[in-house]
Order: structure tokens, then C-alpha cells, then sequence
């Protein structure tokens, strides 16, 4: 098997003495402008921590510091993309670890993308961020030429989009399918939790 170009090389991030310590999420969003000027794709950061978040809370019971784990690491996990392109992920996680951050925000980070980084998911979290991501993108590209944006949207009409690979091309249905296959919720329910629970985010 080839190595993956953006591969981070190793599996095993921060010090477990960091459990606990969370970003004050205002620093976070603070961060996050610094990092990213591009508005769009701090949408899609704010977008997957909103899932995130609701998901930890709703479906998994979570307390409010579990919550802000996977807020955070959804709001921070491409925070590198854009100035770094080359060396994404690797660049955020470092940063973090400089600020002592909780590592299992860091892995959960890591696990977004295991065929790039070559990290693999090991809890719920880094499973529901690698669900997430693609599929939180893909469905605000569809809101993106709709009229009504996501007014009337149902799942229907993103799974039919997800079947025509013209559509937002860039989107790897590979590693959607992959993503999925590594949780219990099918696919319908992922996608109604996602445009229940982003079409508010601005
Ligand atoms: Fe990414
Ligand atoms: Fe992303």
C-alpha cells in the first residue's frame, strides 16, 4: 500500500495529562478567523462542529464538556487547510498540542480523513467527524444551488445527488461509503440529522 502524501506518520497525539483541557470556544472561533480568511470554508468548520455537537448531546447523552470536545474538534479540524495546504492536519495538531489541548480532540482531528492521514477512527467521535465532514459539505453544496437553500430539502434529493457523480465532484463517494460503513446509522438518517441541524449555522 502506498503512503498517503498528507500522512501524519504516527497515531498517538498530545499528553494524556492534557485530558480535560478544552479551547474556550471563544478562543477557538478567535483561531479560527486568524487562520481562515476564507469565509466558506469557516462555514464548513462551524457547520460540522454544530453537528457535532448536536449529535454528542442528542444521540450520545453527552455532558456539556464531552459536547464542547466534539464541537471543538469539528470547529478546528480543517483549521490548517487553507495556509497549509501541504501539510493540513499535521499543522492544526501541532498547534493545538503547543496549547495543551485534550487529546482525544487532537485524534478526533487526526481521524478525519484516514486515507489522507493515515489515521484510522478509533472512538465514536473520530467516527462521527469522518461521517460528517464529507457528507456536511456535500449537502450545503446541494442547499447552495437550491432556491430556497434548505427550505423543503429531503433526504431524497441528496441521495439521488450522491448517485450522479458530476455533482460536486470533488466530493469522494468512497470515502462516504467508507465513513458510513463504520457506523451504525444508515446513511438517510446521517443526512436528515445533518440538514436538521446546519441550516441554521451562519
Ligand atoms: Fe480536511
Ligand atoms: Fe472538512
Amino acid at each position: 500500500m502506498s503512503t498517503p502524501v498528507l500522512a501524519l506518520g504516527r497515531s498517538s497525539f498530545g499528553d494524556p495529562a492534557n485530558k480535560g483541557n478544552l479551547l474556550p470556544i471563544e478562543e477557538a472561533h478567535a483561531l479560527l478567523h486568524e487562520w481562515v480568511p476564507n469565509e466558506r470554508l469557516r462555514l464548513h468548520m462551524k457547520q460540522v462542529a454544530a453537528v457535532m455537537k448536536a449529535w454528542a448531546t442528542e444521540r450520545e447523552g453527552a455532558d456539556e464538556t464531552t459536547a464542547g470536545k466534539w464541537e471543538l474538534a469539528g470547529l478546528l479540524h480543517d483549521a490548517d487547510w487553507e495556509k497549509h495546504p501541504e501539510a493540513h492536519c499535521r499543522i492544526i495538531i501541532e498547534e493545538l498540542e503547543k496549547r495543551n489541548i485534550d487529546p482525544e480532540i487532537l485524534h478526533c482531528i487526526a481521524s478525519h480523513g484516514p486515507k489522507h492521514f493515515g489515521v484510522e477512527p478509533q472512538n465514536t467521535m473520530d467516527r462521527m467527524i469522518y461521517v460528517f465532514d464529507e457528507l456536511s459539505g456535500f449537502i450545503h453544496a446541494a442547499a447552495l444551488i437550491r432556491p430556497t437553500r434548505y427550505e423543503g430539502m429531503d433526504v431524497k434529493g441528496i441521495l439521488k445527488k450522491l448517485k450522479t457523480p458530476s455533482f460536486a465532484a470533488q466530493v469522494s463517494r468512497d470515502d462516504i461509503n467508507d465513513a458510513i460503513s463504520r457506523v451504525d446509522t444508515p446513511l438517510e438518517e446521517i443526512i436528515q440529522f445533518i440538514i436538521d441541524h446546519q441550516k441554521d449555522v451562519q
